[in-house]
């Protein structure tokens, strides 16, 4: 047992509070990881902003890394002392998709329940109330108790940052294109909305060989960082996205784009990815929409000229392969997800991150802990 910080999250629609929890020793097919290094993804706004129902009061986070301090009982004690990436989706291993190799939409993976595989937390208030995880991993806590199926070795030199942002942006940006879509040499691909997740697409566009990448967003920074990342054509977006589709169609040649990848998750965009489309086409919608929201097409010009949607969730990660490859790309040179931090902050700061995450402000913020743990 010991004390931790966490950004707890009582209702969604309310601001995060820092609270003090307990901690209780991992149980069996636990560890525990000392966080090092946590992302502000929107997805974590989402919950915030209420966007998506969660049960609280719940530690935020679902993008981290940190060294494995303890592990419970059935797991290796070489374990300890390892740089993990944290997965948001540790898989069961046994339901059917699992069994297929599609960890990413396993039925029974504890996360469902912001919880450990038994249901139960290991976080507490001094008072003995239980606080849910976040997907199981709550990252933004100064340590956690995790499934050990969610906490993934990283080789050496991987910087704490990075290796967090291969546990959410990095893998869903990069595998969306590289696995989901399995993007061929030499396509065009257009990416819109350049978050943290966004400029991976890009970044996994660079590394699929793209001939063509086209970046789409409301904000020149983001357009500019993108262009530093290997895109190649930018469309600044108006407010109205009334020059987008035209925009994405004349700088990618051929009548459209092979891919258009859609990172933001409002249904405007979805219908511009769609609509940016050359026959044979795929729109690869990556971002995620607030519950409930529906977005439409015309069906028509899908079966005449072959086109495809396709959803992709978490880049169709298999955390224990990909995470390691991805760090390995990293340490090679050809994924600089590095240059996607453009602020470092302390637990305290979550909100104010959180506003310019709202305001469409950051790439990605990194929540940086404290070494002593304290
Ligand atoms: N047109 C173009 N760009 C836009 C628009 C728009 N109408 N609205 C927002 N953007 C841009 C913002 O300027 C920002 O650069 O989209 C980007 C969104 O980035 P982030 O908020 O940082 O989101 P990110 O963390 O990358 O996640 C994107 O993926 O996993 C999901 O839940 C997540 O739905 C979210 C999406
Ligand atoms: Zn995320």
């Amino acid at each position: 047992m010991r004390e931790i910080s966490a950004a707890v999250l009582i209702e969604g629609g309310r601001s995060t509070v820092l609270e003090t929890l307990l901690l209780d020793d991992p149980g069996p097919g636990e560890v525990l990881v000392r966080m090092t290094a946590a992302g502000v993804c929107h997805s974590d706004l989402h919950v915030r902003d209420g966007h998506w129902e969660r049960p609280g009061p719940i530690v935020m986070g679902h993008e981290g890394a940190g060294i494995i301090e303890q592990v419970g009982a059935g797991i290796d004690r070489a374990a300890i002392g390892r740089q993990v990436a944290l997965t948001w989706y540790a898989p069961c291993l046994r339901c059917r998709n699992c069994q297929l190799g599609r960890q990413w939409i396993c039925t029974a993976s504890p996360a469902l329940g912001h919880a450990m595989a038994d249901g139960t937390t290991r976080t507490t208030r001094p008072d003995g109330t239980p606080v849910l995880t976040y997907l199981s991993i709550g990252t933004m806590a100064t340590a956690q108790v995790v499934p050990a199926a969610a906490a993934i070795p990283m080789p050496d030199g991987i910087p704490d940052g990075v290796a967090a942002l291969i546990g959410c942006g990095v893998s869903t940006g990069v595998g969306a294109v590289l696995k989901t879509a399995d993007v061929p040499a030499g396509a065009t691909v257009a990416v819109i909305g350049l978050g943290g997740v966004g400029l991976s697409c890009v970044m996994g566009a660079v590394i699929a060989g793209a001939s063509r990448i086209i970046a789409v967003d409301v904000n020149r920074d983001k357009i500019e960082l993108a262009g530093q990342l290997g895109a190649t054509h930018w469309v600044h977006a108006a407010a109205d996205g009334a020059n987008v589709v035209d925009g994405i169609r004349t700088a990618a040649g051929n009548g459209g784009p092979d891919y258009v990848f859609e990172a933001i998750g409002l249904p405007q965009t979805i219908g511009q990815a769609i609509a940016a489309l050359p026959p044979g086409g795929t729109a690869g919608l990556v971002g995620l929409t607030k519950y409930g929201e529906m977005a439409t097409f015309e069906p028509f010009p899908f079966v005449d000229g072959g086109r495809r949607i396709i959803g992709s969730n978490y880049g169709s990660a298999v955390a224990g392969i990909d995470f390691p490859r991805y760090a390995g790309m990293f340490l090679q040179g050809r994924l600089p997800a590095d240059r996607l931090i453009d602020r470092t902050i302390g637990l305290e700061d979550l909100e104010d991150a959180f506003d310019r995450l709202r305001e469409g402000r950051a790439a990605r913020q990194v929540i940086a802990f404290d070494p002593t743990g304290s």
